[in-house]
């Protein structure tokens, strides 16, 4: 059988734990690009060669251009710079817009079929640049954000439970910035509705370190951001589509209709395969979450509205 083909763009931090994540799930063949030389190629030998050890049989490549990217099936695209203490994502847009706009323009002319995963920042306003430029089906862009959130709050109700991190199940919406709207209401430890396991008072503290999940790791790393926990969110995307699981994921997705969004990419609960986006789920939303939901979705609209201005004319 024909093993499937991953083009990572942005060998950096987020980048290369994604090589990592996917090489060792045996997804499939990996090229991970970097405008800087040598860079991606040494990355790319190095997890070859640890291949032996940990026993997985994919081909890494490491390139400059993206000759060696075509016929992929999935793209991830993670090349922008990353914030540093102090600052927002938003204050990354005129950068990364153009460095997303850039890579998309050749991941698309060399990958016309593939389903483009968007991680660069700030995430959402990065997923309609790369459905611009790719113009691509809105099924096949979609956008890193969601899962990892979800997996901090997870994280942390599962250390404020004791239990098992596989037992806490969570949903969250919105665009990736500090007014995400994580769901207690849709949240769960085997089945058991978190609210009868976590009081009130301390259940906002686990949402409030939630939404600042990012700057908490900021802060400690003081040169970038995180990438371990966004890397595997990344790849149990790919890992999805690929594989055509169809897990239910929050997702940057396409919304016309879908929560009256009115054609945004936004943080909503996403059916995964392999055509990408293969379903929105709409769950019920009580004011308070549609109130927040709403103000989450103005704030992707304002940030869009800023990167188009800087898109290639
Ligand atoms: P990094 O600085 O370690 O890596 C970025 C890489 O992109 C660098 O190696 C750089 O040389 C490369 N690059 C820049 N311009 C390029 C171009 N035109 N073509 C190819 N490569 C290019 O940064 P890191 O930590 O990997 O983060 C990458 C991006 O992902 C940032 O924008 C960051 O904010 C974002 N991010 C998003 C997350 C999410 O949940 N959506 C989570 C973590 C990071
Ligand atoms: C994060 O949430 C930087 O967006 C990235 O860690």
């Amino acid at each position: 059988m024909q093993r499937a083909k991953i083009t990572i763009v942005g060998a950096g931090n987020v980048g290369a734990t994604c090589a990592h994540w996917a090489a060792a799930k045996e997804l499939g063949d990996i090229v991970l690009v970097d405008i800087i030389e040598g860079m991606p190629q040494g990355k790319a030998l190095d997890l070859h060669e640890a291949a032996p050890v940990e026993g997985f049989d994919v081909q890494l490549t490491g390139a400059n251009d993206y000759a060696a990217t075509s016929g992929s099936d999935v793209v991830i695209i993670t090349s922008g710079i990353p914030r540093k203490p102090g600052m927002s994502r938003d204050q990354l847009l005129e950068t990364n817009v153009k460095i997303v706009a850039d890579v998309t323009a050749k991941v698309a002319r060399n990958s016309p079929d593939a389903v483009l995963i968007v991680v660069s920042n700030p995430l959402d306003a990065m997923v309609y640049t790369a459905h611009v430029v790719s113009r691509f089906p809105t099924q096949r862009v979609v956008g890193q954000a969601g899962v990892l959130d979800t997996a901090r709050f997870r994280a942390f109700i599962a250390d404020e439970v004791g239990c098992s991190v596989e037992d806490v199940q969570a949903m969250l919406l919105g665009g990736h910035g500090d007014d995400m709207v994580p769901l207690p209401r849709y949240t769960t430890v085997s089945g058991i509705p978190i609210t009868q396991l976590i009081p009130p008072g301390k259940l906002d503290e686990i949402v409030t370190r939630t939404r600042n999940g990012g700057a908490e790791i900021v802060n400690l790393l003081k040169t970038g951001s995180a990438y371990y926990a966004p890397a595997a969110a990344t790849v149990a995307m790919a890992e999805s589509i690929l594989r055509d699981k169809r897990r239910i994921l929050p997702c940057a997705a396409y919304c016309e209709k879908e929560y009256d969004v009115g054609g945004y990419f936004v943080g909503v609960p996403c059916v995964l395969g392999r055509n990408g986006v293969e379903k929105v789920i709409e769950v019920e939303l009580d004011a308070r979450e549609k109130e927040m939901f709403a103000a989450s979705v103005k704030h992707v609209k304002e940030l869009c509205t800023v990167a188009k201005k800087f898109l290639p004319k």
